[in-house]
């Protein structure tokens, strides 16, 4: 003989119980990091909020190529003001923090851009000045 009334409760609880180190360290794990919004109080990325979390990686390949290949280093402008492309010179101008911006999302996701071999963050742009 069984009892309904506590064999599925039962069940339900054996489950939770089983499955809670998935769950529990999932929310914990899962929890993405909050990049900066830029410190100068722009409100607008060069293009949807979505599309850069996406296809940001693609956007600067493209401006490179542009710049690099067809001598195009056009404007782009974002909520009346005008940035030419580039590292530096547009994403950095606004996301001026790259600890706190591109790092955060990169060691969560684990990705190293190379980028910085060559390309100065705004920091040691900063401190070449002052030595000059
Ligand atoms: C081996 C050195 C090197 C590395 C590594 C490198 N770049 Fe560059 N990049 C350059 C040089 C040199 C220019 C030309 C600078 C100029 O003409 O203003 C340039 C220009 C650019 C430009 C257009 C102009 C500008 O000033 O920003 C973009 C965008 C760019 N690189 C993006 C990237 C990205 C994204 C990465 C990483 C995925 C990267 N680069 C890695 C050397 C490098
Ligand atoms: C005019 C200032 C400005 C420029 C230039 C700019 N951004 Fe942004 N960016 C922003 C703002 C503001 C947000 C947040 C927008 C929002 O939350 O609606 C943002 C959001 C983003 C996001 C998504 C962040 C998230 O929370 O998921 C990425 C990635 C990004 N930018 C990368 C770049 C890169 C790479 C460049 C250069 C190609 C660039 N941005 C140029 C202002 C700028
Ligand atoms: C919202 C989180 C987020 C922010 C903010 C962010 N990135 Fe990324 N970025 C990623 C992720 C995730 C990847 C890996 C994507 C993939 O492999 O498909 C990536 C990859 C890249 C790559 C390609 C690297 C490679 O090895 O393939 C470049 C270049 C890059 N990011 C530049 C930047 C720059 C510059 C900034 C700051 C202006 C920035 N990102 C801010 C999440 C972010």
């Amino acid at each position: 003989m069984y009892n309904k009334g506590t064999i599925i409760p039962g069940l339900i609880i054996f489950v939770l119980f089983v499955t809670f180190p998935i769950w529990f360290n999932g929310f914990k794990a899962g929890t993405p990091p909050k990049p900066e919004l830029p410190p100068g109080g722009e409100k607008k990325c060069v293009e949807s909020v979505e599309y850069m979390r996406a296809n940001h990686m693609q956007l600067l390949d493209e401006w490179r190529d542009n710049v690099l290949r067809d001598g195009n280093r056009s404007v782009v402008t974002v909520e009346g003001k005008d940035y030419r492309k580039g590292l530096q010179m547009a994403c950095m101008q606004c996301h001026s923090n790259k600890e706190k911006f591109c790092d955060s999302c990169h060691t969560y996701a684990a990705v190293n851009p190379y980028c910085w071999d060559c390309h100065l963050s705004p920091k040691e742009a900063a401190s070449k000045e002052e030595t000059r």
